[in-house]
């Protein structure tokens, strides 16, 4: 009994003496490699491409701009041991995803919510292209803008941006979005998977759910709206999006940034 305690102390011993080992080496030999951990390199510039939300920010068609969302409801000054807030905010504000159920009753009961969506493809390299000024994004805007097969996830930087809508209170409905030709020339021509756009609804006011029903109907494109573009050049990048785990919500506050 007394020697098969002291064997299998000694066995632990002996294990975990050959992982320290095992670790310490692993450990030395990398990080005397570079600058990076392991060969993983630090991140050269990140650009924050979400929006802060706010009060004062713009709301789905709403002149009064988002309003309070946050609220202390307990606090150190009336006597609690830490401030402690709530947080009220409809699921489609400022930077965010957009899933399947938004628009298709069927997705949504099946229970295609935001924490369905593929983190491959909201992470990943990406395209910043500027579109063109004069109209919504249409068939003949896609074609003229020569974006190569395989690439996987754009951002279309737009008008909205040199409007600066995303910095007004009131919702515009005259932002430039997607006409529902512009979706289906995506789908039918391009590899493209994700979507990013810089105001609240990838789709233009008019073509407003037949251009989500394009895009959304095979749940293969994710949708991102409300991008901050802002001074960021055009080119590649790797885009890192990530949407809260919400159980059963069809849109989520999304934080998202590139990567140079
Ligand atoms: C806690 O809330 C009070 C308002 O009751 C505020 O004045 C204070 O700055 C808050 N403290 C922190 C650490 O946020
Ligand atoms: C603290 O309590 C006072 C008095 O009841 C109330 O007026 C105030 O709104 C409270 N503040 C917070 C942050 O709960
Ligand atoms: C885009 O479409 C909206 C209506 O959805 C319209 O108000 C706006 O003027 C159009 N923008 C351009 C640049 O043509």
């Amino acid at each position: 009994m007394k020697t098969k305690f002291t064997m299998k102390m000694k066995v632990n011993k002996y294990c975990s003496l050959i992982i320290t080992f095992v670790l310490c080496v692993g450990l030395a030999g990398c990080v005397v490699e570079g600058d990076g951990f392991c060969g993983v390199p630090e991140a050269t510039t990140i650009i924050d491409i979400s929006h802060r939300y706010h009060s004062d920010m713009p709301a789905w068609e709403s002149k009064d701009s988002l309003g309070q969302f946050l609220r202390l409801t307990r606090s150190i000054s009336n006597g609690s041991l830490a401030n402690f807030s709530e947080i009220k905010l409809p699921a489609h504000s400022g930077t965010h995803v957009d899933a399947p159920g938004h628009v298709f009753d069927h997705y949504f009961h099946a229970g295609f919510d935001v924490d369905s969506l593929d983190l491959q493809i909201l992470n990943g390299p990406t395209l910043l292209v500027d579109v063109p000024r004069h109209e919504n994004i249409t068939a003949d805007v896609m074609k003229s803008l020569n974006i190569p097969k395989g690439v996987r996830r754009v951002l279309f930087r737009t008008l909205n941006t040199d409007r600066r809508l995303m910095y007004q209170k009131q919702f515009d409905t005259s932002y430039v979005g997607f006409m529902v030709d512009g979706a289906n020339w995506l789908v039918e021509n391009t590899d493209i998977k994700l979507v990013g756009i810089d105001y609240l609804s990838v789709a233009a006011f008019d073509d407003l759910i037949p251009t989500h029903h394009v895009f959304l109907k095979d749940r293969e494109i994710i949708i991102v709206e409300g991008l901050k573009l802002d001074d960021v050049a055009v080119g590649i990048y790797s885009v890192h999006c990530l949407p809260l785990r919400l159980a059963g919500a069809e849109g989520s506050p999304i934080r998202c940034i590139l990567i140079k």
